[in-house]
């Protein structure tokens, strides 16, 4: 048996007994270190002001991508070897959608409907960033949208809160791991805590007005779903909760967090949210930021400093030592269980032999064909024929956008590596002749490349034109009214369709688009995102045939801003919505261009027969490939509650499957309900209340009405 200096040193000890252990040997000072986050070097987040700070080997985190392992492993040798204790540091940064292989923004992995699909994702992300010092990634995104004005759609996945945990636990298994102690994996950090994507009109880091019922009912449930899954920690939002900011919010923090959820990890602000309660009206006086942060359950400070005044805090009596020990107490276990005193440096390998890996890529490719979403396909236009198609025109400013593809907060991801659509196209189709033409950029007034563009339309078969909304329009602090394309984008299609070939429109963007002026001038519409490494390939695949598209929205897509909010699950007006009296507007289809779940496929499927068994609350509904192609169809299992005390939506999904299906073959599917998941609706107190009565259940256009008594 080794000899251990002190028992926190001993792996073989239970965590809580190390955690106590060293938290009795700590002096203040060192206590108030391990609450704070400094970044060191340069953040790659744009949005983040400021220089960043100099290096304190006492300090709990960093926020740095150093560069190397070698350079983050010598600032951590500071930690370990020269200061009294030697608690490792943990080092945060911001993982996305990928390290170095990039994979689909998270709104785009979540249309693929596929856990699967972003657990694997997530574990290649991990893999790749450990083996360059990071310990530590700010993801997944977990708020629930419902205006795609707000830039920072791109980042969850997508308006339905059970969609965005189910997406949100297959991340945190992928980041940690079945054992988060082990080299190769990451902590996760769910964000951000909560309500930020209620932000008003769009803006970012705005004001939220969010009643009790829509905290519990739409934004805390996904944040409960993957705190169950085992992430180690949360970020505080930006967002100012009715009144009282999330960084100082210890209802959502403490009551709700750690008293109902019994949350074991710790909770970080984000970038100068704790400074900022000064912008937001709460006070302006550091001490009174950090009491008003740290006792309402927000452990670590990121970035700035109100945290130095816990001292003075205590000294005066307005901060109990219980609330700092607390916080530490929460800081160290996930130290402990991170493995990071067992393991405090990373192992220095050359990142090219972790990186960009074959079977990554391949898995980019895998993710970016099955999130891509087939909106439009007039007479069958896709699939395209290779050994037919003579000549394809090649159009529009995504076909060699390598940034495009690299996605909206690309983090380290070099676009340099990422292959383009002209550069992969002619491989795909060796019999076709490719002409290829810009037309325009994203964004400028200019027409002067127009004629190139309409010429190579002119002496092709088929024309494909890859338009967007260009790298760096999504992400954090980049709302936008104007939701359609950009520059002359759309004047170029209208060109381009009036030489009258077969049009093929890909769309790249972060966001929902405005489609309406865009649908009628193409045969076939496919929205492509921002699909990383495997884009290109990925929407080859599905041109080929090779791949029958699958993907499903996860987002409502709008006709007009005018219809913003706009979301599958609202709540049923006082008349009928679809009366002519029932509230509609009378400038515009009330409906959404592109609802939620939808997506085509190059084959059909039909529902038949659904069943419910009130006995023993099964479901069961026929699903039938009555197409030519085998397919991947997603399965929506959705719930009505059309009588109930407290009023329900209009229906809520409350279930999905995945099913492939040969051509000509069916499957009978079943689906187990429960009282309190699925029928049971969450009270503005965030209690499951099961009222007995009359309930509906779809699943693709079927629908069955059922009774459960008490
Ligand atoms: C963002 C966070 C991010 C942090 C660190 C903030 O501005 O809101 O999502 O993790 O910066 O880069």
């Amino acid at each position: 048996m080794p000899e251990y200096e002190f028992p926190y040193r001993n792996p073989a000890l239970p965590i809580e007994q190390r955690v106590d252990d060293l938290l009795k040997r700590m002096t203040l000072e060192e206590k108030v270190d391990q609450l704070m986050q400094i970044t060191i070097g340069a953040d790659t987040n744009p949005n983040n002001l400021g220089s960043g700070h100099s290096f304190r080997p006492t300090i709990g985190s960093v926020l740095s991508y150093c560069g190397s392992t070698r350079n983050r492993n010598a600032f951590q040798r500071l930690a370990v070897e020269e200061t009294r204790l030697g608690i490792p540091i943990i080092w945060g940064f911001d993982v996305i959608h990928g390290w170095r292989t990039a994979f689909p923004i998270p709104l785009a992995q979540a249309c693929s409907w596929n856990p699967d699909i972003v657990e694997a994702g997530c574990r290649v992300a991990a893999r790749e960033s450990y083996a360059e010092g990071v310990d530590w990634t700010f993801s997944p995104m977990l708020d629930v949208p419902h205006d795609p004005r707000w830039g920072r759609v791109m980042e969850g996945y997508g308006e339905d809160p059970l969609a965005a945990g189910i997406f949100g636990a297959a991340a945190v298994r992928g980041y940690q791991g079945e054992d988060p102690s082990q080299p190769g994996t990451v902590a996760a950090c769910l964000k951000h805590f909560v309500g930020y994507a209620a932000s008003e009109a769009g803006h970012d880091y705005a004001y939220t007005d969010i009643s009790s019922r829509t905290l519990h009912e739409t934004y805390l449930p996904p944040f409960q779903a993957a705190v169950e899954a085992g992430a180690m920690t949360l970020m505080s939002s930006f967002n100012d909760i009715t009144g009282t900011p999330a960084v100082a919010n210890h209802y959502t923090l403490t009551e709700v967090l750690r008293d109902r959820w019994h949350f074991r990890g710790f909770v970080v602000s984000d970038w100068d949210g704790v400074v900022q309660l000064a912008h937001q009206g709460y006070t302006t006086n550091p001490a009174e930021m950090c009491r008003a942060a740290l006792s309402a359950g927000n452990d670590m400070e990121m970035n700035s400093s109100a945290y130095r005044n816990i001292p003075t805090l205590i000294e005066s009596g307005r901060l109990k030592i219980e609330v700092v020990d607390e916080a530490v107490r929460r800081v160290l276990r996930i130290k402990f269980a991170k493995g990071l005193f067992e393991h405090p440096y990373h192992e220095e390998v050359d990142p090219g032999t972790v990186s960009l890996q074959p079977e990554a890529l391949e898995l980019s490719r895998a993710a970016a064909r099955a999130s891509m979403v087939l909106l439009k396909n007039e007479k069958n236009t896709l699939p395209l024929n290779p050994d037919t198609l003579r000549s394809i025109a090649l159009i529009g400013p995504v076909a060699t956008d390598r940034e495009a593809s690299a996605g909206a907060w690309p983090a380290i991801i070099d676009p340099k590596t990422i292959p383009t659509l002209q550069e992969v196209l002619p491989s795909f189709f060796p019999k076709s002749e490719i002409h290829y033409a810009p037309g325009c950029d994203y964004t400028s007034d200019s027409t002067e490349h127009f004629a190139e563009a309409i010429a190579a339309a002119e002496k092709s078969d088929l024309v494909i034109v890859a338009i967007g909304e260009g790298a760096g329009r999504t992400g954090e602090n980049r709302s936008y009214t104007n939701i359609a394309l950009p520059g002359k984008q759309l004047e170029l299609l209208r060109k381009i369709a009036a030489v009258g070939r077969p049009v093929v429109l890909l769309v790249s963007s972060g966001r929902p688009i405005l489609y309406p002026e865009l649908e009628p001038l193409a045969n076939a519409i496919l929205h492509i995102w921002e699909c990383g490494h495997g884009a290109a390939a990925g929407c080859c695949d599905i041109l080929t045939g090779a791949y029958n598209p699958s993907g499903r929205l996860a987002i409502t897509f709008p006709r007009s801003v005018g219809q913003i909010p706009i979301y599958y699950n609202h709540h049923p007006r006082a008349r009928d919505e679809k009366a002519e009296w029932g509230g509609r507007y009378f400038d515009l289809d009330d409906s959404p261009m592109y609802p939620f779940g939808y997506g085509l496929s190059y084959t059909s499927y039909e529902y038949s027969d659904l069943e419910i068994s009130v006995e023993d609350l099964t479901a069961q509904v026929t699903l039938r490939n009555t197409g030519k192609r085998a397919g991947r169809e997603t399965v929506f299992w959705y719930l009505s509650d059309p009588e109930a005390k407290l009023t329900q939506p209009l229906r809520r999904l409350i279930a999905f499957e995945q099913v492939d299906l040969a051509p000509g073959e069916e499957r009978r599917l079943t689906l187990q309900l429960d009282r309190m998941h699925d029928l049971a609706y969450i009270d503005p107190t965030g209690k499951k209340v099961f009222e007995p009565g009359r309930f509906i259940l779809s699943v693709g256009g079927e629908k069955a009405e059922f009774v459960v008594a008490e």
